[in-house]
């Protein structure tokens, strides 16, 4: 026996190799013995090409060949030959050929896989996790994880080109300011004491400002023990950078030169720049969420001024107890029956929201439990300002939490959008959501935190209200999102000492807890800080959006679940 190494790979077989002698490693995907002939589709991560053992030709080959079962391990050594016409498949990258076996070596056998290899994806997750180098060697899957490596490869190149170096931080380290919970690793030469495995690198890479860097990235890992969702494992990937002496729009405008590039070259997708910018209140006040779908319209509109002198007390009393009425109009659905209009609250409930009312036009009449409350010409002017036709399902969230109000009917603004077909899957809607809050109110510890992090700065001309309305200050941060997924965020930080102590001042933190967390980037920032800002894209999520996945767990060799 001669070499058991291959000579080419399965999937790059084609006309061009007929009449010569190749020799094939791979897996096999599929076997049929027709008793005259036999026939095994070969499989390795560049394709399929199919085999044909001919009895005649070769009894001994034949009858090894007969031994052959899914996902044994060949090698294969035969000629190329063309397919006769009849008997080509155009489905197949290797369909025009055959290689005519010559030489069989079975390296390895194996168990009646529990998945199936050559199919796609259809068992319980669970059961493909568990065998998860089987799922992995299914094409899909396989392509899934080469896209990733070849975006990282791209990145990699383009901010090299720009001057980035690539930096590691450590994993054993302490706790990170980004607010999730920590996972700790128990330190042996200090017992009683836990290393913080890295929530992001973000003190790091701000000391690394102060180091003179000037421009960093990292493809870095990171940890938080947070609950897992489709969109989240405690363990992923971000895309990591800082550079100092630089404006917020220097770091927009990179990132979005970044993400022409990867549409482009990943999807052959021409993106416009600048993508579009949104402050967060128009985000929320339009989509009801600071990560809009932007891929459909149906906009939120703020009805309070028009229900407020209306007979419906609900209504009322949430108004004069601050909060907000938004409503937006579901185009068609007028017809819904009065099961599927009940159906509405519970869904409703499970965003949050108290309760749903709706106005149903059909006919010229408007149907609703509530329209007794309001007059004739109160109806004419919400459905106007709605744009209701006849036919309209219009859709009315109240809550004395303006937020809480917004953020419920964006979910179901999100849920019609998806009955109702309007989300186009091959359209990448990439913008800016810029200027969210510095501060909220934490109602369980009593007080204000960061929406990002301590360190963001406030937009310069919002910095006098930090003594004076903490909450209205607005900070100078961005996240990139795409398709209503947030896709990464980044601030520009704060470097001038007197500033960052008013920050921690109004987190009510004392100047114990400010050492303890924060004192070894705050010694630092006393040793000369250049003006400094970056930005942070979650990889997983990013490749699931490019590749259409599901799920970040089909874009990570081996997920949590
Ligand atoms: P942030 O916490 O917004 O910012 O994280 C940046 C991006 O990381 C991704 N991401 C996640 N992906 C998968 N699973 C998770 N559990 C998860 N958590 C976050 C998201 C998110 O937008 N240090 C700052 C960045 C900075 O200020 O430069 C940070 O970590 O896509
Ligand atoms: P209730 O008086 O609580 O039975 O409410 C009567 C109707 O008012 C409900 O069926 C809902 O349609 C509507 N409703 C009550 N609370 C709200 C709310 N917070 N937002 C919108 N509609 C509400």
């Amino acid at each position: 026996m001669s070499s058991w190494i291959r000579t080419h790979n399965c999937g790059m077989i084609g006309l061009p190799e007929v009449g010569t002698t190749v020799s094939l490693n791979g897996w096999v995907n599929r076997y049929r013995n027709l008793g005259g002939l036999l026939f095994i589709d070969l499989r390795d991560r560049t394709g399929i090409v199919q085999v044909v053992f001919n009895p005649e030709q070769n009894r001994e080959l034949f009858k090894t060949a007969e031994r052959i079962r899914n996902e044994y391990v060949l090698m294969v050594r035969g000629r190329v030959e063309k397919r006769p016409e009849a008997t080509m498949n155009q489905e197949m990258a290797t369909g025009a050929v055959e290689v005519h076996a010559e030489e069989l070596l079975i390296i390895n056998s194996a168990k009646t896989p529990p998945i199936y290899v050559n199919e796609d994806a259809a068992e319980e997750e669970t059961l493909r996790l568990r065998y998860r180098y089987l799922d992995l060697r299914r094409p899909e899957m396989q392509n899934k994880i080469a896209l990733r490596h070849r975006i990282v490869k791209l990145i990699r190149d383009f901010l090299d080109e720009k001057g980035f170096w690539e930096i590691e931080t450590p994993m054993l380290t302490r706790s990170t300011p980004e607010g999730a919970r920590d996972f700790l690793v128990p330190s042996r030469v200090n017992p009683g004491k836990f290393y913080a495995l890295p929530q992001s690198p973000q003190i790091f890479k701000q000391l690394l400002m102060v180091s003179g860097v000037e421009k960093y990235f990292q493809i870095a890992r990171c940890f938080r023990d947070e609950d897992l969702r489709a969109d989240r494992q405690p363990e992923f990937t971000q895309i990591d950078l800082e550079l100092s002496f630089v404006e917020r729009e220097m770091i927009l405008a990179l990132m979005e030169e970044m993400m022409v590039i990867l549409l482009k070259e990943i999807k052959g997708i021409e993106l416009h720049r600048p993508f579009p910018r949104l402050e967060y209140t128009a985000a929320m006040n339009r989509y009801g969420s600071d990560k809009p779908d932007t891929r459909f319209g149906m906009e939120l509109e703020d009805i309070s001024a028009l229900v407020a002198d209306s007979q419906f007390a609900v209504f009322r009393k949430i108004l004069e107890q601050g909060g907000k009425v938004v409503a937006f109009t579901a185009p068609g659905c007028g017809h819904y029956t009065r099961r599927e209009l009940d159906a509405l609250s519970p869904l409703a409930a499970k965003y949050g929201a108290k309760g749903v009312a709706y106005f149903a036009l059909t006919e010229g009449k408007v149907k609703s439990p509530i329209s007794k409350f309001f007059t004739t010409e109160q109806l004419a002017k919400i459905t106007a300002k709605l744009e209701a036709k006849d036919g309209d399902l219009v859709l009315i969230i109240a809550d004395q939490n303006p937020n809480q109000a917004l953020t419920a009917l964006g979910a179901l603004r999100l849920e019609f959008g998806r009955r109702l077909n309007l989300i186009r899957d091959d359209q990448y809607n990439l913008l800016w959501v810029v200027n969210f809050p510095l501060f909220e109110y934490d109602p369980v510890a009593q007080r204000l935190v960061s929406v990002h992090h301590p360190f963001t700065a406030p937009l310069r001309e919002d910095e006098d209200l930090i003594a004076t309305d903490p909450l209205k200050v607005r900070s100078n941060s961005y996240d990139l999102v795409l398709n209503g997924t947030e896709l990464g965020g980044g601030s520009i930080r704060i470097h001038q000492p007197n500033l960052q102590e008013k920050i921690f001042q109004t987190l009510g933190l004392t100047p114990e807890v400010i050492k303890d967390k924060f004192g070894f980037l705050l010694e630092a920032f006393e040793y000369g800080t250049p003006p400094h800002g970056g930005i942070a894209l979650g990889l997983d999520r990013l490749v699931m959006l490019l590749t259409g996945a599901a799920s970040l767990r089909d874009v990570i060799a081996f997920p949590k679940t």
